[in-house]
């Protein structure tokens, strides 16, 4: 299995994510590491520790990182995940407690204690990865590759250009894009294929566990405000794409690109910008997923779910 630490701010995507990286046999979830995105820095921690509560994940270490991103405020997405960062189910009183150092300072020791380089998955605003990559540059060299979920290679969902986790941190994204580190970029535009329908809802129910019954929660109440936003009737699974590139790579196509992050502009700022066909005269710096196996993305989400449910 490939060995991985996943970074996110839990928000409904973000808590199947941690699913599918506990449960699946091609991956070692080392860490779950967490920073303000969706919600505050407490909120998301809070919210991991009632994900790995409620799917049994006792086994991996959670600890919380960065309460603010690097240079401007922190703006968090309670339009789209509610107050709590996570509404719609109930969930119990957590048992699952957090470690007590900084996330960063834990990915940069599992970095130098691992036997062999570790795959980074961020799913959320890249503050600590930043920081991880500024404070501890020898964590550089112990990295497998980053596989982020984040930007797109059109428009944002932010602003008309930028998406929610770059634009929540540009200064942290940029930092990240050109740190060298190899990086797989999962954009909106790839994870707009993995539309939670009903009928993808009606699997998680099928399966008769409260687990599934939680995550036919998360998704109805994922699919009311992608409804009320965007007039989209299925909202969009993106988190977990970025693990699934990490179990199979072949279920998520790249092509290689240089992105950069733009810091500056007045209507663009946060967004990613993907030279799909060498206009500029760039190195590549990541690979761009732009095509994604969604027969094989929800088999395998769904088997997950099945699995946590059931032990
Ligand atoms: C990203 O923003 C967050 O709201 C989601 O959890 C996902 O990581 C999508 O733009
Ligand atoms: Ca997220």
């Amino acid at each position: 299995p490939v060995p991985i630490i996943i970074d996110c701010d839990p928000g409904h995507d973000d808590a199947l994510a941690i699913m599918l990286a506990a449960a699946d046999p091609a991956i070692d979830l080392l860490a779950i590491t967490t920073v303000a995105g969706n919600q505050t820095l407490e909120k998301t921690t809070l919210n991991a520790r009632r994900v790995c509560t409620i799917a049994g994940i006792t086994d991996v270490p959670v600890a919380a990182g960065c309460a603010r991103p690097l240079l401007q405020p922190l703006a968090v997405a309670d339009d789209v995940h509610g107050a709590s960062g996570l509404d719609g189910p109930r969930f119990p009183e957590p048992t699952v407690d957090v470690v007590p150092e900084h996330a960063v300072e834990l990915i940069h020791r599992i970095l130098l204690e691992h036997p062999e380089p570790v795959t980074l998955v961020p799913t959320a605003p890249l503050t600590n990865i930043a920081l991880l990559l500024t404070r501890h540059p020898d964590s550089a060299a112990r990295i497998r590759e980053i596989v982020l979920m984040g930007g797109s290679t059109e428009r944002g969902n932010r602003t008309p250009a930028a998406e929610f986790n770059i634009m929540t941190d540009p200064e942290a994204a940029d930092i990240v894009f050109r740190s060298g580190v190899p990086l797989t970029m999962c954009g909106l535009n790839v994870t707009h294929q993995a539309l939670a329908t009903p009928e993808i809802r009606a699997r998680f129910d099928g399966l008769g566990t409260e687990l599934g019954q939680v995550c036919s929660e998360l998704l109805a109440f994922f699919a009311s405000t992608y409804s009320r936003l965007w007039g989209m009737p299925h909202p969009p699974l993106h988190d977990p794409v970025a693990v699934a590139r990490v179990i199979d790579p072949a279920i998520v196509d790249v092509v290689d690109a240089n992105v950069t992050v733009e810091l500056h502009g007045r209507y663009t700022r946060g967004a990613t910008v993907v030279d799909l066909h060498r206009y500029l005269d760039r190195p590549v710096n990541a690979r761009v997923a732009v095509r994604l196996d969604t027969e094989w993305f929800w088999d395998r989400m769904v088997t997950a779910v099945e699995v946590l449910g059931s032990r």
